[in-house]
């Protein structure tokens, strides 16, 4: 507050309260937008951009399967939402979701956190094609919904169903178009011809700006690619599982499609936390996994103690120094990590907070070429 010369004590008194709260006001608002931009900027992301389409993402995004607890032995709302708000704080601004994570529940946590923000500050992946209220389509597998009812999951992508989908995950996710719409798990009752042509009509209608696929093998993304312009394969992908470096890798690059790994932390064991006789939570499907034996678990924990001085070179954890190494990777544009809480998000975003040389980059896979798995 300035005081002005010529002006009596009763008159700067009555005057003194707005000026005060003026000036505090915008000192409040300078602060605040300065906190803003610096949580905002923490990590300053290079967006990429998905294929050929127009849609831009951040390197890493959030992967919001376990929010929706299904298959990873539940999890808490409270604690979800301040992931999902943390993320996007931090510059995470793409964010990848499925209607059967959680039956809905992820997209209804994703459309609740988001709630606020300008819609163009966000990008949200989302899929269709795994049917749990009908028995249409190709039965996939038993399971139990978040009530632990019994539920059976089909692949089903019929023209009618994916534009119904559409609009059930609009609803949820409170927006009205999705960034990039994926096709789950291919469906063998439904040619890919007749689902293509339905997103095909959704992008038409602007409630869908880009066309993806996930788990599609090469042939199946060929086929798609006659009917709709796909822009990206969604695909497993770790140090450990880097089978898709045979084919579909090589296809992105020729057609110029992204690659979006998922389960880049092969569901947490690559962040070395995992030790052998881990007891994993009810419903957690990963004690089932083969990754998850527990000579496995020993033979992966062995291989990311010789990464560890690297890590520590670059003051980062195992699990950034593997985040890190993913997006670099020929076509990965888009990786998606998963989190549960806000911890594992501030720890993660910290991943692209560093530079690999060519050499570390080639020293990290010479070391995973050494390890043999058990099955
Ligand atoms: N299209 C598909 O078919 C498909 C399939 C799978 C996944 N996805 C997508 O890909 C995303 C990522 O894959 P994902 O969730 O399977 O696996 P992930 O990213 O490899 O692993 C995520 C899990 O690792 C653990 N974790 C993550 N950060 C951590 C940290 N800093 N410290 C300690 N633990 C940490 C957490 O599990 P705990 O806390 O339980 O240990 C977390 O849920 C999914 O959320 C989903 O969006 C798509």
């Amino acid at each position: 507050m300035r005081h002005v010369p010529g002006q009596g004590r009763q008159a700067f008194f009555a005057i003194r309260p707005t000026r005060y709260y003026k000036e505090t006001l915008r000192l409040r608002c300078v602060l605040a937008s300065l906190r803003f931009n610096f949580i905002k900027n923490a990590i300053p992301m290079k967006r990429k951009t998905l294929g050929t389409s127009t849609v831009t993402v951040t390197p890493i995004a959030f992967g919001a399967w376990a929010i929706g607890g299904w298959m990873w032995g539940g999890a808490e709302d409270a604690a979800a939402l301040r992931a999902l708000k943390a993320s996007f704080d931090a510059g995470i601004t793409t964010i990848d979701t499925a209607p059967i994570y959680g039956f809905g529940k992820s997209e209804e946590l994703v459309g609740k956190a988001m709630t606020g923000i300008a819609r163009d500050k966000y990008e949200i992946l989302t899929k269709y094609g795994m049917n749990w209220k009908t028995n249409q389509g190709e039965f996939y597998f038993d399971t139990a919904d978040n009530n632990g009812k019994p539920t059976k999951v089909y692949k089903y992508s019929g023209k009618a169903a994916v534009i119904s989908e559409c609009e059930d995950s609009l609803r949820r996710l409170k927006t009205d178009y999705i960034d990039l719409y994926q096709i789950h798990w291919a469906d063998a009752t439904t040619p890919i011809s007749e689902t293509m042509e339905a997103v095909a009509t959704l992008i038409r209608q602007g409630k869908v700006r880009a066309a993806g696929v996930c788990n599609y093998a090469a042939a199946q993304v060929d086929e798609a690619l006659k009917t709709v312009q796909i822009v990206s394969n969604q695909v497993p992908y770790s140090l450990v599982n880097r089978g898709i470096e045979k084919d579909l890798v090589p296809q992105a690059l020729q057609k110029k499609l992204s690659i979006i790994p998922y389960s880049p932390l092969q569901r947490g064991l690559l962040t070395g936390k995992i030790k052998p006789g881990h007891v994993f939570g009810p419903g957690d499907t990963r004690e089932n996994n083969k990754f998850y034996k527990d000579e496995n678990i020993a033979r992966v924990n062995a291989m990311l103690e010789t990464l560890r001085p690297l890590a520590e070179k670059h003051k980062a954890t195992l699990t950034q120094l593997i985040i890190n190494w993913t997006t670099r990777q020929p076509a990965m544009d888009c990786v998606l990590v998963g989190a549960r809480d806000e911890k594992q998000v501030m720890d993660n975003v910290k991943a692209l907070d560093f530079v690999l040389s060519d050499e570390a980059l080639e020293g990290i896979r010479k070391a995973v070429n050494a390890l043999v798995l058990v099955d």
